[in-house]
């Protein structure tokens, strides 16, 4: 359905008031390690998920979707509210509406339509955006003012409610990117240091075609891993007899050599847990090391560092498929410096990175050999782009 139509059919002739907007991101290293405390390296892109809305009386919330795929969904605004089934995408507006109950537990509702240009379910965060956008949305309606950064820190607490154990990167960047910059995220206490993106400098996305929703297979995939990970720093921190001052993996690295401990990790865990272990020592290395490479324009070191956090994804982490794997090599071998795949992987994007006098042969190599002769919906700059950094999460009034 076009806008128009959708906003007419939802809101009649009143129309909507105002629009809530929140972009996508790739993340460029620093993989499954948020949800560690340890700092990543993201950047917001180009594509966003907006809410046209405006506020109610009442405490109701009625939103709809341009997409046809997610029916219109409605609930009360309590302090408690009921899931709708699990994967349902209204779960992501509850999950908004609750952490935003825990400012004021008396709320307008909104009438909102949600108008989207971020492919759901390939690993760019189309969730997160959604679930900050409706946060915004009832800010607004309800006249409330919040820090951008106090805000991602609620909802990703508020996010949780869909039942993934995640991190905090996704809304962190969401609200506090900033345009032509990427972002070091360090948590406990939440912080963001823009770093400038390289002028030359082109990140290609390209999505695997495989849905990565964070629903069932993935979600339980993505929450055996944390608590994988917890088991492992526990275990460490004992063997090192450290588990009297030492319980997390920040305090650790700061106690024992990245060489260390690889060594103890692998003599004191299992084989699972080890790899586990090994791919966030050598991936937190990564992601201080990248923020230096981009500081200083070495567009090469920055490349190595994806290329081993890939690997590391792919062999110890064991989040990876093959067609990740796929686009990576194909991207590697048509000039990209580096490829990885980007977000909680089992499906989803990798994101290849190149100069920009390579950008077109990158692009074309990977149109060829993997898009040819594969079906996807819509057109192919949905799946197949270079990710531009754009600034956070905003409200305006509507047009
Ligand atoms: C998802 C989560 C993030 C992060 C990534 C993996 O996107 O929402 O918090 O853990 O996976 O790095």
């Amino acid at each position: 359905m076009a806008l128009l139509e959708a906003c007419v059919t939802h809101f009649g002739e009143r129309g909507a008031t105002h629009v809530a907007t929140a972009p996508g991101r790739i993340n460029l290293i620093g993989e499954h390690i948020d949800y560690l405390g340890l700092p990543v390296f993201p950047m917001a892109l180009q594509r966003h998920v907006a809410i046209h809305f405006r506020a109610r009386e009442d405490n109701l919330v009625e939103i709809a979707n341009s997409n046809a795929d997610f029916g219109r969904r409605s609930f009360v605004l309590k302090t408690e509210i009921e899931p709708f089934a699990a994967g349902d995408w209204g779960n992501y507006a509850k999950a908004a509406a609750l952490g935003v109950m825990k400012m004021s537990d008396r709320l307008r509702g909104i009438d909102a339509l949600v108008d989207s240009d971020l492919v759901v379910a390939a690993g760019l965060s189309s969730s997160s955006a959604l679930v900050v956008a409706v946060a915004l949305a009832l800010l607004a309606a309800n006249e409330l003012v919040f820090e951008p950064l106090e805000l991602a820190e609620l909802m990703a607490g508020a996010e949780r409610y869909v039942g993934l154990e995640g991190g905090g990167m996704d809304q962190a960047v969401c609200l506090a990117a900033r345009a032509g910059h990427a972002c070091r995220i360090d948590f406990n206490p939440l912080r963001v240091t823009p770093v400038r993106v390289p002028a030359e400098w082109r990140f290609v996305v390209a999505s695997s075609l495989v849905t990565a929703s964070k629903s069932n297979a993935v979600r339980k995939g993505y929450n055996s891993r944390v608590r994988q990970c917890r088991e492992a720093l526990c275990t460490m921190t004992e063997a090192l007899g450290l588990d009297d001052r030492v319980d997390s993996y920040r305090e650790l690295f700061a106690t024992v050599s990245e060489e260390e401990l690889v060594r103890c990790g692998e003599e004191t865990l299992s084989n699972d847990l080890f790899e586990r272990f090994r791919h966030v020592v050598t991936e937190c290395g990564r992601v201080l090391a990248a923020q230096g490479a981009m500081a200083a324009d070495d567009i090469e070191r920055f490349g190595q560092l994806m290329i081993a956090s890939h690997e590391s994804l792919r062999d110890d982490f064991k989040v990876s498929c093959p067609e990740l794997n796929e686009l990576v090599d194909i991207s590697l071998a048509a000039d990209a410096v580096g490829a990885r795949l980007t977000g909680a992987g089992f499906g989803g994007c990798i994101v290849a990175l190149c100069h920009s006098s390579s950008v077109g042969d990158l692009i074309g190599a990977l149109e060829r050999k993997f898009y040819e002769g594969r079906r996807f919906a819509g057109a192919l700059e949905h799946h197949l782009f270079v990710a531009s950094p754009v600034g956070g999460a905003s409200v305006g009034r509507s047009l």
